[in-house]
């Protein structure tokens, strides 16, 4: 069984004050959730903060991004070290605003997994297709390349794997269980090549306009394992729906 993943990423939002009072609110609201991982993701300059309100609770804290050297000459970066040290135990690596603005290649999802192992951090991963790539027919392409070199000699263990279709985020334009599913399903299935035995373990979050309005169909899908959310993670009673989603019998 999948344990249910739920993730909040913030981007580039809330100040900490505005983290400390999300807190207030969200803790409450989804300390009885049960059998479900909840995982919020701020930027940097609210870590601490948020790692202190969150001590005893349910909830576990991910960074957006890590460098993928321990330490060095690397003007603004974050290391794996600072990120675990500060209590975080998940980093988002690959997300398609740090592949598009920030030209992030699949090489350097790689090497940036590498070191947030090594340093005892588990990823999760983000892959996902643009439109433009979408409406070619190389939708499947695109994730094979981002899964194949991306998990390169990627041990499997404490992995996630985030599907967000470019076009769908921030766009308020869901993919559909549909179009879910069918990519959950490929991505599973490259899984299982690299990774014969636990690649029926590995949790495949969606990510893109999810709300408290879809979250229960998507999860319903059987390869949607969990989310990953922008927009509706911002305020703390649509995420905290989100966490406590119907589950389908
Ligand atoms: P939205 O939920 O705002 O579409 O963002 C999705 C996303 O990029 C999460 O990483």
């Amino acid at each position: 069984m999948r344990t249910p993943f739920i993730s909040a990423n913030w981007k580039m939002n809330k100040t900490v004050d505005e983290t400390v009072t999300f807190f207030k609110e969200f803790i409450p609201l989804v300390n009885d959730a049960k059998d479900v991982d909840i995982v919020i993701a701020p930027p940097f300059t609210s870590l601490q903060a948020a790692a202190s309100i969150i001590k005893g609770t349910n909830i576990s804290l991910a960074a957006q991004n890590v460098h993928f050297q321990e330490k060095g000459a690397y003007t603004g970066e974050i290391s794996p070290v600072m990120l675990s040290e500060i209590g975080c135990s998940f980093v988002i690596i690959g997300h398609s605003e740090r592949r598009q603005y920030f030209f992030e290649t699949d090489e350097m999802v790689n090497k940036k997994i590498q070191t947030a192992r090594k340093y005892g951090l588990d990823v999760i991963v983000c892959v996902g297709e643009s439109l433009q790539e979408r409406e070619a027919g190389k939708t499947f392409e695109v994730l094979k390349r981002q899964v194949v070199s991306g998990l390169k000699d990627i041990p499997s263990d404490s992995l996630v794997i985030a599907y967000e279709p470019i076009w769908a985020i921030g766009t308020g334009k869901t993919a559909t269980t549909e179009q879910a599913q069918e990519a959950h399903n490929f991505i599973r299935d490259q899984l299982s090549a690299l990774y014969p035995e636990a690649s029926k373990e590995i949790r495949i979050l969606y990510g893109g306009s999810v709300t408290p309005d879809n979250i229960d169909a998507l999860m319903a899908c059987p390869d949607v394992d969990g989310a990953l959310v922008g927009g509706a993670s911002l305020k703390a009673e649509s995420f905290a729906k989100i966490v406590n989603f119907k589950r389908s019998l």
